[in-house]
């Protein structure tokens, strides 16, 4: 794997074109010298494509169906979002398993769609409020993780995972550094011990108000590979600034809090 932190800008029902021409200039200004991408709504695929491909930024959907094609009004297939040269799909995102009811079956499904055309999966896991505060988080990341491990098996390093702690997105008030770095802790090792993985092969994201202030703290986690920014993606000096704090982290790795990988 390697050490370069990645930076994913989920742009949700947002954006524009001329917002593309904005965060392309200021990626030929700064040229971020880490791996970073913008997830754009479907429409934007295209302007995403145009507007990007001469910048160090790629690109990327939010979600893709779970057939390959057919009879699927108002869906989008994978193979029509990597047409486009996308990178990247987000999915089971909680805005997603909540609004749209999406289950760990059907987001698996979508996974193997992804692979298959070529794209990389980003896979959101993390509890809600309530659900922290049953001490349901393992329970909770376990079951959300364990029907991809099955399917998928040794595959699995072939996808980002995102812990994303409900609680924390659009909040304004991320989780601790001390807790992202437990929970990532935890999720590397089910998906090792479920897996038969090594740690260390596996890129893990924290997302959930994510901003330019407190992304150095959160990226030199030795175990954070990157980082799912959601509104402060939508301005470009903020986004500029973490993909600043992502380089600088890279090669920096912060003392590890429990069992080391
Ligand atoms: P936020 O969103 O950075 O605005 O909390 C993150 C996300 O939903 O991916």
């Amino acid at each position: 794997m390697s050490d370069a932190k990645l930076v994913i800008g989920n742009w949700k029902m947002n954006g524009s074109w001329a917002k593309l021409c904005d965060f392309a200039d200021a990626a030929l200004r700064d040229r971020p010298t880490c791996e970073a991408a913008l997830c754009v709504p479907f429409p934007l695929l295209p302007a995403a494509q145009s507007a990007l491909q001469a910048t160090p930024l790629r690109w990327g959907a939010q979600d893709c169906s779970a057939h390959a094609e057919g009879a699927y009004t108002g869906e989008v297939s994978a193979g029509m979002i990597a047409e486009f040269g996308a990178r990247y799909v987000i999915l089971g995102h909680s805005e997603r398993r909540t609004a749209h009811s999406e289950t760990d079956g059907q987001i698996t499904e979508k996974v193997q769609r992804a692979l298959a055309a070529g794209l990389t999966p980003i896979v959101c896991v993390g509890e809600t409020s309530a659900e922290r505060d049953g001490n349901q988080t393992p329970t909770v990341l376990r079951r959300q993780l364990l029907q991809l491990v099955r399917t998928l098996g040794r595959d699995m390093v072939r996808i980002i995972v995102a812990y994303e702690p409900v609680w924390a997105v659009g909040r304004g008030d991320a989780a601790t550094p001390g807790l992202i770095d437990d929970t990532h802790a935890f999720i590397g090792e089910t998906l090792a011990i479920h897996a038969g993985l090594a740690t260390h092969s596996l890129r893990l994201l924290y997302g959930g108000s994510v901003s330019a202030r407190n992304a150095s703290a959160i990226l030199s986690l030795r175990r954070v590979a990157g980082v799912l920014v959601g509104g402060a993606s939508l301005h470009a000096a903020d986004f500029v600034d973490i993909c600043r704090a992502a380089a600088r982290c890279a090669d920096e790795a912060s003392p590890v809090s429990s069992v080391d990988a």
